[in-house]
């Protein structure tokens, strides 16, 4: 019986679905496995199911000799070697469209809670400090009638920009091309770099992390927007230089920031721990219990598509039909 494994646990029944014709083994803890476990699995595997922190590299697939497809329950696939797999003829299928909205409904969760400091003045309460309003009290940023920039305009930086119409907001963008069919959908527009950084209110990232965006947003960057801008990232946390955002935000040069992601996960920057003007989150974007449920179905779809000789649906790396 091909073997199947599966990195972590999620809810639903998809997962047994696939013990049905596999010998699936799902890795019991609530932790990801270690490496060395990942490469003991791997090893007589035909199909894993990853998440975005399981390393597929060469060494594993190099000793995972049954391997057919790596299944990536995400739409990141940066921690697959995707030219080596491919050079294999193993299918890398990932979980596209499913959490773009779920993503941008975060983004928007993170905007309200660092413009009307949620998380502060819920912990103002509970510490029972509220006993008499104030007009200084906790003071925030409008979001309605702000200058939204979106920084990749994408599936979910349009999603991002959609939400955006009922706070009359001016959207502008800025994106390695020019997304003309988002412009005509929700009237974003699109600027340079610079220009995105001096006139925003908000700033919400949501572009892949690429050579070119590694690093785009440092002290320099900070230094050109606006001291009462806040800064959104949902995409991947090396998009920003988190040693100097935390200085940035330390020093008022920016007003705040709302993390989904960071630089070196799940390691968060001692500085930032201690901001109050910041609102850091665990890399849920796409966390809702529906979304998750239907991330992993397609996630098992790939699975069943693939070991049945079939071209899964969400194959990330198409040119591996010619290495088939
Ligand atoms: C994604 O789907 O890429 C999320 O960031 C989780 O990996």
């Amino acid at each position: 019986m091909k073997k199947v494994f599966v990195t972590s646990q999620y809810p639903g029944e998809s997962v047994s679905r696939l013990s049905e014709k596999y010998n699936v083994v799902v890795y019991p803890e609530t932790t990801l496995p270690t490496r060395e476990e990942l490469l003991e699995n791997a090893r007589d595997s035909s199909a894993l199911i990853t998440t975005v922190s399981d390393i597929i590299d060469k060494e594993l697939i190099d000793l995972s000799p049954e391997l057919k497809i790596v299944s990536n329950a995400g739409v990141g696939y940066e921690n697959v070697d995707i030219p080596y797999a491919t050079k294999k003829g193993i299918f890398v299928a990932n979980t596209p469209h499913v959490l773009t909205e779920t993503t941008a409904d975060l983004a928007w969760a993170l905007m309200f809670s660092v413009a009307r400091r949620i998380v502060q003045a819920d912990e103002y309460v509970r510490a029972g400090e509220f006993t008499c309003w104030h007009p200084s009290l906790l003071l925030g940023m409008n979001i309605h009638n702000a200058t939204l920039g979106i920084f990749g305009m994408g599936r979910i930086g349009t999603a991002v920009v959609r939400r955006a119409k009922g706070f009359d907001m001016k959207v502008i963008y800025q994106n390695r091309n020019r997304n003309v069919e988002a412009e005509s959908e929700t009237g974003a527009q699109y600027l340079d770099f610079e220009t995105l950084l001096k006139e925003s209110d908000f700033i919400v990232i949501t572009a892949p992390l690429t050579d070119e965006t590694r690093g785009k947003f440092g002290i320099e960057e900070f230094k050109k927007m606006k001291t009462s801008s806040i800064i959104i990232n949902v995409a991947r946390g090396a998009i920003i230089k988190e040693a100097e955002l935390a200085y940035a935000l330390e020093e008022g040069i920016i007003w705040g920031a709302g993390l989904d992601v960071f630089e070196n996960e799940p390691v968060v920057n001692d500085q930032l721990l201690k901001l109050k003007n910041t609102v850091l989150v665990p890399h849920i974007g796409s966390a809702s219990i529906q979304t998750r449920h239907v991330m992993i179905d397609m996630a098992v779809e790939s699975v069943e598509l693939a070991l049945s000789g079939e071209i899964p649906k969400n194959l990330v790396n198409t040119k591996v039909l010619e290495y088939l």
